[in-house]
């Protein structure tokens, strides 16, 4: 693990209680600055294993899943021959989507501007109404591929010519998976969530329970702060808390909440999980995309299904308020850095390691 920095000076403009045993955050122009998002995309969006969607959006071959990732749109889809494949969704031609966003299930991967027509492999096989030599132009004429990997029905892509380590990117995951059953779940619905504010802010959000008794009170009924903790391992933090006496039953949205680094987390519940993807979309505004899965599909489940993402949206509402508020102040020009919480943002320190690692990396 990273060694944290730790605060030396804080601010002038206040009075403050710094001390030397508590981490200090990044600093406040890392969330706003566009050549500092435009560094973090090219060391990190673009050079890192992602996490892109759940396997049960591609249950058979043709099915596909188009998303932007941090500014760039990806094609995975499931080929002829059953294998995921991956591929920059930029057409050869004239840069169009080939595919529109969205997932789905197609028999080619057709251009939507002039029609161009790629097999699965991602190889040009009609260019129709061209003219000249189409063959030889199919020849030569194939989609940016992108690396995948399938684990546990997680997929992930690297938009890498030379990916990092698949196995030290994602850490500790594997085995805190172990045991959840995810890979049984199945699709249900998707759910997509713009926010005014950088990828970081919301993020940090995730990575604390101490917001939770002030702005969760849905959540807070069930939740016993005195047990709650972060628990950092390698790549993930996992939240781990007791629930207050006698809301085991009614409890719908508490389980196994894990994030992985950098953009992820994965929301085990009893009956399923969401699975949360925070895309960076610019240096303050990112979208939340949410995979929803369920154990049960039967009518008989729908409401108790409905009732978790019913609370998912209440929590999520709250979180992406504050998290806005929060950006506003970080590009104010005021507030510095702030001294985070020994007893409760610990999962945040281990976050800030990890982006300033990102940021130390040579271009
Ligand atoms: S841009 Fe794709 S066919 Fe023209
Ligand atoms: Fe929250």
């Amino acid at each position: 693990m990273l060694t944290s920095f730790r605060s030396t000076q804080m601010p002038s403009t206040a009075k403050s209680s710094a001390s030397a045993a508590n981490h200090l955050t990044i600093p406040a122009t890392w969330y706003h600055d566009a050549g500092i998002y435009k560094m973090e995309c090219e060391k990190l969006f673009y050079s890192e294993w992602l996490l892109f969607c759940h396997e049960t959006l591609l249950p058979s071959p043709g099915h596909y899943v188009a998303y932007t990732v941090a500014g760039r749109p990806i094609l995975v889809l499931r080929g002829k021959d059953g294998q995921l494949k991956g591929f920059h969704n930029v057409c050869r031609h004239r840069a169009s989507l080939v595919l529109k966003e969205g997932h789905g299930k197609t028999e080619v991967l057709r251009c939507m501007y002039h029609g161009w027509v790629y097999d699965t492999n991602g190889d040009l096989c009609k260019a129709p109404g061209f003219g000249g030599d189409e063959k030889s132009l199919c020849d030569r004429t194939s989609l940016f591929p992108v690396h995948v990997k399938n684990v546990d029905g997680l997929v992930f892509i690297c938009m890498a010519a030379k990916p990092p380590s698949f196995e030290k990117s994602i850490g500790d995951l594997p085995a805190a998976l172990k045991g959840s059953g995810i890979e049984s779940f199945k699709f249900f619905d998707t759910a997509a969530h713009p926010l005014k504010c950088n990828w970081k802010t919301y993020i940090e959000n995730y990575m604390e329970g101490y917001h939770i008794p002030i702005l969760h009170p849905e959540l807070n009924r069930d939740v016993d702060m005195a047990t709650y903790k972060v628990v950092p391992a390698e790549r993930i933090a996992r939240h781990e808390t007791g629930l207050k006496p006698g809301r085991e039953k009614e409890a719908a949205n508490t389980g196994l909440w894990i994030w992985l680094w950098p953009n992820v987390a994965l929301n085990i519940y009893k009956n399923g999980m969401n699975l949360e993807i925070v895309n960076p979309t610019g240096p303050e505004t990112t979208e939340l995309r949410y995979c929803y899965m369920f154990k049960d599909l039967s009518k008989e489940a729908e409401p108790e299904n409905r009732k978790t993402i019913d609370l998912s949206f209440t929590v999520t509402r709250q979180d992406i308020d504050i998290c806005e508020i929060v950006q506003k102040n970080l590009h104010a020009g005021v507030y510095e850095a702030g001294e985070l919480s020994p007893r409760h943002e610990n999962g945040v320190v281990y976050f800030h390691d990890l982006v300033r690692a990102v940021h130390a990396k040579p271009a």
